[in-house]
């Protein structure tokens, strides 16, 4: 790459939330940004904000799930804004029930879209980083991996994904791409909305809770989460790789 080419990020489940404020920042870093999510039109939002801020970005409907519509995400990505050579795998569900009452479609959907979707959009991807002997790619975790009541589908993929992200880190370093998770704590987006109704409380309430528990005494925001993936996609993190960050407002292990 020429110094005067923009490199070419992915995010997933970018139409809200962290994957939004991540497009944006990672926009604002000088990056072309494919805005990908389930429905190409809810994109439309990230994509505007990009491009009224003098950035280059595009929506792309995809089902992160699904490999036919990931493979066809990539290539309409390559040609439309060049290689991809960051990934951000960002796009997520919560199916939260205690595992008596667990279904087996709970479980599976769950699976699908966290671990099967970051499988499915790495490999798609890893080999334009291979080309271009440069990659970054992010995988978001959660501080359930460490376990979670009524989470046992939820947790069981996000420390999934930190193995997945080591294992990435082992074999893809050789060609100048490194992997990496970050492990939010409580953010403040539609996901823990659901949440807090799931639970019978009203949102700001079950922020004001959970700020109580968290050594900084507030809750995060998707910016928070987007400083972060920020670092480990920019051109001087090429020596951080495997690595999970927990971003929480206070130390988690
Ligand atoms: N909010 C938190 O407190 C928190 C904490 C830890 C981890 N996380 C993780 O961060 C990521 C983003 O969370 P958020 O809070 O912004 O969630 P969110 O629910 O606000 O946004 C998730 C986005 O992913 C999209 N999506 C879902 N399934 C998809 C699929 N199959 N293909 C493509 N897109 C799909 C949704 O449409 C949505 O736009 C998720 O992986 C989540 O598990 C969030």
């Amino acid at each position: 790459m020429s110094t005067t080419e923009q490199r070419v990020a992915i995010v997933t489940g970018a139409a809200r939330g962290i994957g939004a404020a991540t497009a944006v920042r990672l926009a604002a870093e000088g990056r072309a940004v494919a805005v990908i999510d389930l429905d190409e039109a809810a994109c439309k939002d990230t994509v505007e904000k990009i491009t009224a801020a003098g950035g280059k970005a595009v929506a792309i409907g995809c089902d992160v799930s699904d490999s036919e519509q990931v493979e066809a995400a990539v290539t309409r990505v390559a040609s439309e804004l060049g290689a991809p050579t960051i990934l951000v795998n960002n796009a997520g569900v919560l199916r939260d029930n205690l595992l008596f009452k667990m279904s087996d479609t709970d479980w599976d959907t769950v699976m699908n879209v966290h671990l099967r979707g970051a499988f499915l959009m790495s490999r798609a991807c890893q080999k334009h980083m291979v080309d271009a002997k440069f990659g970054r790619i992010v995988n978001l975790s959660s501080s359930s991996a460490l376990g979670n009541r009524g989470q046992v589908n939820y947790s069981a993929a996000k420390a999934g994904l930190q193995g997945f992200t080591k294992t990435l880190a082992i074999e893809l370093g050789k060609f100048g791409v490194t992997a990496n998770a970050v492990a939010p704590g409580f953010i403040v987006t539609d996901m823990t909305a659901a949440t807090a109704e799931r639970v019978g409380m009203g949102f700001e309430d079950f922020q004001a809770a959970a700020a109580t528990q968290i050594p900084v005494q507030r809750v995060g925001r998707p910016d928070d989460i987007a400083n972060a993936i920020a670092f480990f996609t920019g051109e001087a993190a090429g020596f951080v790789s495997g690595q999970v960050l927990y971003v929480a407002g206070g130390p988690l292990n």
